[in-house]
């Protein structure tokens, strides 16, 4: 038996992913970063094929790592977390920096920088599995980093069904989603005055769930 609770033990942080080939940028949240080896230090990302962000590191071979604050606000985690790369200026509204590849990340909310190359990438069925090499990294800040659990404790965050670690909401049926921060409201109606408690968004940003 496979008890899908027993994943609610683990522990993860919780970092953007970004990569750049010429004019194509994208970025999305993850919780599925690590470091898998000290020398030479090398890491590993999980990123759904959908995602516009495994598409851009598959053809630029790059990808750079930001580990989030635990003071990162929702609006940050949901640009990246619930919108697409593809229609969705992710960068514009955040503080950003170019590492030496010339790939962008988010230079506020975030306490660290990992920039790597790919190495390898296995194909996991619905995702890919890249493994990168280190090239640089450094502190961006003394910042406590964000933990997943916090992300789901503290923030109250939820998590896509793109992401390596989703589990479907149990017993929601009727609701909307915000798309900003992806807080879901079990609800038969959407009061148009309505603001998500957790990003403050109004409710032209939320959608019915499954939409
Ligand atoms: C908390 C959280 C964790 C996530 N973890 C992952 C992950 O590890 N891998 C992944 O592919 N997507 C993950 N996602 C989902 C992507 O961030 C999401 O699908 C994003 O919209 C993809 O953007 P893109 O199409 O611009 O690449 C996560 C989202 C959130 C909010």
């Amino acid at each position: 038996m496979i008890d899908l609770k027993a994943f609610f033990h683990m522990s993860y942080g919780l970092y953007l992913v970004s990569s750049r080939d010429g004019d194509a940028v994208a970025g999305c949240t993850v919780n599925t970063l690590s470091q898998v080896t000290a020398e030479p230090v090398r890491m590993t990302v999980a990123v759904n094929k959908d995602n516009v962000t495994a598409q851009v590191i598959q053809r630029s071979g790059l990808f750079t790592g930001v580990a989030l604050a635990q003071s990162a606000g929702m609006e940050l985690i949901g640009a990246f977390g619930f919108h697409s790369s593809r229609d969705y200026d992710k960068f514009g509204a955040f503080r950003t920096a170019e590492d030496e590849n010339g790939v962008p990340y988010v230079a506020e909310q975030t306490v660290a920088r990992f920039s790597c190359k790919v190495i390898d990438e296995v194909d996991l069925g619905t995702h890919i599995l890249f493994v990168g090499e280190v090239l640089s990294a450094e502190r961006l800040s003394d910042e406590e980093p964000m933990t997943y659990a916090y992300y789901h404790k503290v923030k109250n965050g939820v998590t896509p069904p793109k992401a390596s670690t989703y589990q479907p909401e149990a017993g929601v049926k009727k609701g909307f989603r915000c798309t900003v921060c992806g807080y879901i409201l079990e609800a038969d109606t959407l009061p148009a005055d309505f603001i998500c408690p957790i990003c403050r968004q109004g409710a032209d940003k939320f959608v019915p769930l499954g939409g």
